[in-house]
């Protein structure tokens, strides 16, 4: 067992040097990255609130295939450009999503999901993965958001 201590109060910054702390503590050493996609996923539920889906979907064959997440069971296959995650594999940027409801083709896997972040993992160059985060309050992700989760999807890069 691994147990994390977690402030909920702590500043957004702090909040997230610590989950980028524990999620390379658990890496580290570790080459499996079913494993690790399964640690950082169960990572980012314990340290973020007002999530209702975290995980990964990871490029094989020019689509995206579900990875290890906690939350609804989702889409299995998302097709390149496709929804918040194929548009963030397609392009190779982050899509930070403030009313999912306003985004053109958003997938809804949950019906709760009202607001979702979608971070690309890059390795030499390629889209590899995406990080999904889906929270059920409209605008739940801010700047420093995307920057927490951009830092860990670069020390993830290789990993996973
Ligand atoms: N909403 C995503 C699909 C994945 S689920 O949120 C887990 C999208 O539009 O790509």
């Amino acid at each position: 067992m691994y147990a994390f201590d977690i402030d909920p109060d702590a500043p957004k910054a702090q909040l997230y040097d610590d989950l980028h702390s524990a999620a390379m503590a658990l890496v580290e050493g570790e080459p499996d990255g079913i494993a690790n996609m399964a640690n950082v996923a169960a990572l980012i539920w314990q340290f973020l609130p007002d999530l209702n889906w975290s995980g990964f979907y990871r490029m094989v064959e020019d689509e995206l295939v579900l990875g290890p997440f906690v939350g609804k069971p989702a889409c299995i296959r998302i097709a390149l450009g496709s929804g918040v995650c194929g548009t963030a594999a397609a392009s190779g940027e982050t899509q930070r999503v403030e009313d999912v409801h306003a985004f053109p083709g958003h997938i809804a896997c949950d019906a709760a999901s009202q607001s979702e972040l979608v971070v690309p993992v890059l390795h030499d160059g390629q889209v590899t993965h995406v990080i999904d985060l889906d929270s059920p309050r409209t605008g739940r992700f801010d700047a420093e958001d995307q920057a927490g989760i951009e830092r860990l999807a670069r020390s993830l890069a290789g990993r996973i």
